[in-house]
């Protein structure tokens, strides 16, 4: 089985046809062809020059097929999953894996009775800002970090398709939330303890689903990590904000409009009070330069393609896959959780 493997996508909107077009980019798999349940769908495919197939049973079918990806909605995943991994498939899913932890361990059995491969494709473990402050961390840069804040702001509702509904595994814990908490919980601080966790849901343009959300959680040796998805936020607040004890990061997804504050000398002697509604505030006045020093951000290459290169190699024995079932579990109970903390109003220990 080693070298290129061939890969069938399954659901060829948005997230399928880009799949397509990094698989036909890069070295190390093949597109054997793709299946849709809606005729449009297919016919751009064709139109592509891509092979299609005329049912999912054709798929499964396919003893050329090493890898089906799975790009349907969210509450699709699991069946089709079950069934390909029952054929003998490997099988990638898109995010979220699934819609619960409990549909979860149903798609983990399947992979280990069949003794195939079966992981999820949380691709923003690659992203360029997520990496930077990564190493900005590690680095030490900011000295012991105490507070870690990542949000992602939109102003225009939950989109009015599939994600709206939750039959269909709809809301932005299961869009947004589960990459911002696989970053946190699986890359950056994958062995820090989750100690607690408190939520709140936004249902401001749906009742059905959340259209946001704001999540607290306490992580072992006192890091406290916010992690917020807004839709209705016509001022975004800054993608990272991160806190060490020496210095703070904040920055929006453009690093290079990002920076990194580090504390040069404690001592201030001459700090010029600012004026509040009441009266003036030395406390809350604003560093002077000469105890402060402004670094850029540093800005990291990535390839999301790593994904893939992993897959191959896992499948022929040369790594480990770096999407865990455990990691996959942990993110889900993580969102189940934060559902309950809102349904409840409590702080919750994980
Ligand atoms: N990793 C990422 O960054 C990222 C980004 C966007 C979407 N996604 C994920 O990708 C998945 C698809 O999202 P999208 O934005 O492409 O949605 P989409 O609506 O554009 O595409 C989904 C497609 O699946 C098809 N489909 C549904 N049931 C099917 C079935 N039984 N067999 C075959 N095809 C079927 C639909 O007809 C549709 O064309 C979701 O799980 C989403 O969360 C991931």
């Amino acid at each position: 089985m080693n070298g290129k493997k061939n890969i069938a996508i399954v659901g060829f909107g948005g997230m399928g046809r880009w799949h397509a077009h990094m698989i036909r980019r890069r070295e190390v798999c093949d597109l054997i062809g793709v299946y849709d349940i809606r005729k449009e769908c297919m016919e751009y495919a064709e139109h592509k020059g891509i092979n299609t197939y005329s049912s999912f049973e054709e798929v499964l079918a396919d003893r050329r097929v090493d890898v089906v990806v799975i790009a349907t909605e969210n509450d699709m995943h699991k069946p089709l999953a079950i069934a390909a991994m029952d054929h003998g498939h490997n099988v990638v899913t898109e995010k979220p894996v699934t819609v619960s932890s409990a549909d979860l361990e149903e798609m983990i059995a399947a992979s280990k009775r069949n003794g195939v491969i079966f992981t999820t494709h949380q691709n923003r473990r690659w992203d360029g800002d997520f990496l930077s402050v990564k190493k900005v961390i590690a680095d030490g840069a900011l000295g012991p970090v105490f507070n870690i804040e990542s949000r992602v702001h939109g102003s225009r509702g939950i989109p009015g398709d599939w994600r709206g509904k939750k039959e269909h595994g709809g809301g932005m814990m299961l869009d947004w939330g589960v990459h911002l908490l696989d970053q946190i919980v699986n890359a950056l601080l994958p062995d820090r303890k989750i100690e607690s966790v408190y939520a709140t849901m936004d249902h401001v343009t749906n009742a059905e689903v959340d259209d946001g959300f704001h999540m607290i959680m306490m992580l072992e040796g006192g890091v406290r990590v916010c992690v917020e998805v807004g839709t209705s936020n016509f001022i975004e607040l800054p993608r990272w904000y991160v806190q060490g004890e020496n210095g703070t990061l904040s920055t929006p997804w453009d690093l290079t409009q990002g920076k990194i504050v580090r504390c040069t000398n404690w001592e201030e002697k001459d700090v010029v009070p600012i004026k509040t509604a009441a009266g003036i505030t030395k406390t809350m006045a604003p560093r002077t330069d000469d105890t402060i020093k402004e670094f850029p951000i540093p800005l990291i290459d990535s390839d999301v393609h790593d994904f893939y290169r992993n897959l191959v190699d896992a499948l022929d024995g040369k790594a480990n896959q770096i999407v865990t079932h455990e990691q996959l579990l942990k993110v889900m109970k993580l969102m189940e959780t934060a559902f309950e903390s809102d349904r409840t109003g409590s702080v919750i220990r994980f």
